[in-house]
């Protein structure tokens, strides 16, 4: 039989059915791994998904430490990374040495660690977060001093709304850091009508020049409930499939075309199918690691 893209997307239907899985998905995912998605959603959705669906196996359609952290929080379950080689370079930015030595130089500070880390890194954090809970997870802690790593752009974005002294790690990420203030001109100047909604990824002169600051899911919910038509969008242009899919009446340009994680993009409908065919690359945490790491991950939840 020739695998079209049909018969690889029915051979998946059957294989989750008979695995009992769950195909979870980024919003940067490309178009055909999105639709064939139980789930498709930004990192905090995912995580709070991996915890609470009922499935055997989890399909993390995503990059490394998405796929982690569907592990830490389901030790029971199988979790599969279809794209083994799909990783995020952030989150490779601080090791768990280097949170240590950290901990020695500022002891009164407390460790907020992005998601978009290792799950080492984790286990030497106090709490996570995403882009979508960073201020409020931030908000919570009684400390007054918070070492907040890796993204250097996203530690900036919380500082403008926490009197909390923010001590930043110089992480960031090669897809929003590349958007440069310039790019927001001329999108500015080219659709004088569109908002500019931005990730907090992005540098602090580019969210200078946004009307709204959004995780991946929180741009998608905007741009369907805002009363606006056009939209310049400033992050990795695979959400768009989701706008063009949820309110085909909006118009969505990119901030910037190349604006393109290509380790998002490594996940295809072939990588997929044989994932679950063989029930690899499978992803697996340490068990002390895991246990760490879970009560960060866990902690955050909470808030
Ligand atoms: P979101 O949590 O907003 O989906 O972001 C994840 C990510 O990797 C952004 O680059
Ligand atoms: Fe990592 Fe950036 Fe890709 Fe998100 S878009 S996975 S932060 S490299």
């Amino acid at each position: 039989m020739i695998n079209t893209k049909e018969n690889i997307r029915d051979r998946i239907l059957q294989l989750k059915e008979k695995k009992n899985a769950a195909i979870l998905a980024h919003n940067y995912q490309i178009p055909e791994v999105q639709d064939i998605a139980d789930i498709v959603g930004d990192s905090l959705e995912l995580a709070r998904t991996a915890k609470s669906i009922e499935c055997d196996v989890i399909v993390f359609c995503g990059v490394d430490f998405m796929a982690e952290t569907a592990c830490i929080l389901n030790p029971e379950k199988t979790v599969l990374l279809p794209a083994e080689e799909a990783c995020c370079p952030m989150a490779q930015m601080i090791t768990a040495d280097e949170v240590r030595m950290l901990r020695r130089r500022f002891p009164d500070a407390a460790v907020v660690s992005y998601v978009n880390t290792t799950a080492e890194v984790k286990a030497e954090s106090d709490i996570c977060c995403t882009s979508s809970n960073a201020v409020k997870v931030v908000e919570s802690l009684d400390e007054e001093q918070v070492i907040f790593l890796p993204d250097k752009n996203l530690a900036n974005y919380v500082a403008r709304f926490s009197s909390k002294e923010i001590l930043p790690w110089q992480g960031f990420c090669f897809v929003h850091d590349r958007i440069t203030h310039d790019d927001a001109i001329k999108a500015r100047r080219d659709y004088p009508d569109a908002k500019l909604l931005v990730h907090p990824e992005c540098r602090p002169e580019v969210i200078d020049l946004a009307d709204h600051v959004f995780s991946t899911s929180g741009m998608i919910k905007h741009v369907c409930s805002a009363p606006d038509k056009e939209f310049i969008i400033g992050t990795e242009i695979g959400i768009l499939h989701q706008m063009e899919k949820k309110c085909p009446d909006k118009i969505c340009h990119p901030l910037s075309p190349q604006a393109i994680c290509t380790n998002m993009k490594r996940t295809n409908l072939a990588k997929v199918c044989e994932s679950l065919e063989l029930l690899r690359p499978r992803i697996t945490v340490p068990e002390d690691v895991a246990n760490r790491a879970r009560k960060a991950i866990e902690r955050m939840l909470a808030v």
